[in-house]
């Protein structure tokens, strides 16, 4: 059994064959129509959703399958306490395959240690977002052609930007990469993803606060919302929300070519005035969600003889785990409410001795 719980669980052939599968399903719909019949997809939203939800509701639909689930936590019996892991536990019993978001970083990783079928990691927290990545590598694919040689962009929150995190992931597996980090100071890309996607791969990077002067050598321009909802501030979020707002003029001294992508939803960081530009491929990027997670599905499902295949489960690797010597203190982490987890570490960094929960990969602190 397999699940998606962060896109490096996909190998970079893998990707390219969801890409492959999904270009197919967009041109000939009609083939797959019935390769889901009989099957049911979970939809289990803890936190709110347009695009991922009804995408992967929609994906399901058009592959002759049926959906169930939630779109409020309030609505569920988490209201009344239950938790994560027994919440999965029961409802994995009554479908073939999980799609689930939720609020705290890592509560998909503990689901998948009690999901009796294959459960898709559809945005935990401000962490990972990895079916966001692979809808946004599908319109890469279309628009470039290639994932090699590009400069990309990342601009606006970063720090809480779960997609920009599992993006940057993905695009550092592929050969003349360089990336722009745009963002406020207090919205950085937190130092975990730069040393472990960026630096320790030697990737070529900048950071800086002006996305102007990086417009000219941008291939992609990938826009992200100020992540309101991870604040525990609302001052601190008023006073960063407006820091990027992309118009027709920045564009001026933009390549021809360039791909201008954004997860969505926007708030106000990308003007309307700039969606009728050609480059504006944000849209047609939501619209391919719904193609690359019937792929997905279809992958995990093991349903295609030529997307089957035989990799384990994406199960945590616990055989350098510390238990007790180390706490979590990322109050954002799934362990931060449900107490009766395993406090799990891995050791991120030998040289430094520096160990990461295996949840929602923040520093470990000492006891
Ligand atoms: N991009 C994305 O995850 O959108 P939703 O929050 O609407 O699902």
């Amino acid at each position: 059994m397999r699940s998606l719980i962060d896109i490096l669980d996909l190998s970079v052939e893998e990707i390219n064959d969801l890409c492959v599968v999904a270009s197919d399903i967009i041109a000939e719909p009609a083939k797959y129509a019935h390769k889901c019949d009989g099957r049911i997809l979970a939809t289990l939203f803890f936190e709110p959703s347009t695009r991922t939800r009804l995408s992967f509701e929609s994906a399901m639909l058009s592959l002759g399958g049926k959906v169930l689930g939630f779109s409020d936590a309030n609505s569920s019996s988490t209201a009344k306490g239950e938790s994560v892991s027994d919440t999965i536990e029961v409802v994995s019993g009554y479908c073939d395959i999980i799609a689930m978001r939720h609020p705290k970083e890592g509560a998909p990783l503990v689901a998948t240690r009690r999901s009796l079928v294959p459960l898709i990691n559809a945005g935990d927290g401000g962490h990972n977002h990895p079916t966001q990545t692979l809808t946004d590598l599908l319109t890469i694919y279309h628009k470039k052609g290639h994932f090699n040689d590009l400069t990309i962009g990342l601009c606006g929150d970063l720090k809480f930007g779960r997609t920009v995190h599992s993006l940057i992931n993905a695009m550092s597996r592929y050969t003349g990469i360089k990336f722009v980090l745009i963002s406020p100071e207090e919205l950085k890309l937190p130092q975990y993803v730069k040393d472990e996607a960026i630096i320790s791969k030697g990737i070529d990077f900048v950071e800086t606060t002006d996305l102007e002067a990086a417009m000219p050598e941008l291939d992609i321009l990938y826009m992200t919302r100020i992540q309101k909802e991870r604040f525990f501030h609302e001052e601190e979020y008023l006073r960063l929300k407006d820091s990027y707002i992309l118009t027709p003029e920045k564009l001026e001294t933009a390549k021809q070519d360039l791909c201008i992508l954004h997860p969505l939803p926007r708030v106000n960081e990308i003007s309307v005035a700039v969606d009728n530009d050609p480059r504006a491929c944000y849209f047609e990027q939501a619209r391919y969600g719904r193609f690359i997670r019937m792929a997905l599905i279809l992958k995990l499902l093991g349903i295609d003889a030529d997307a089957a295949d035989s990799t384990e489960a994406s199960e945590p690797d616990l055989s350098d785990v510390l238990t007790d010597t180390f706490f979590c203190k990322n109050p954002r982490c799934i362990t931060s409410v449900e107490q009766e987890l395993p406090h799990l570490f891995k050791l991120a960094d030998k040289e430094h001795h520096i160990y990461r929960c295996i949840y929602c990969e923040s520093e470990a602190e000492k006891q």
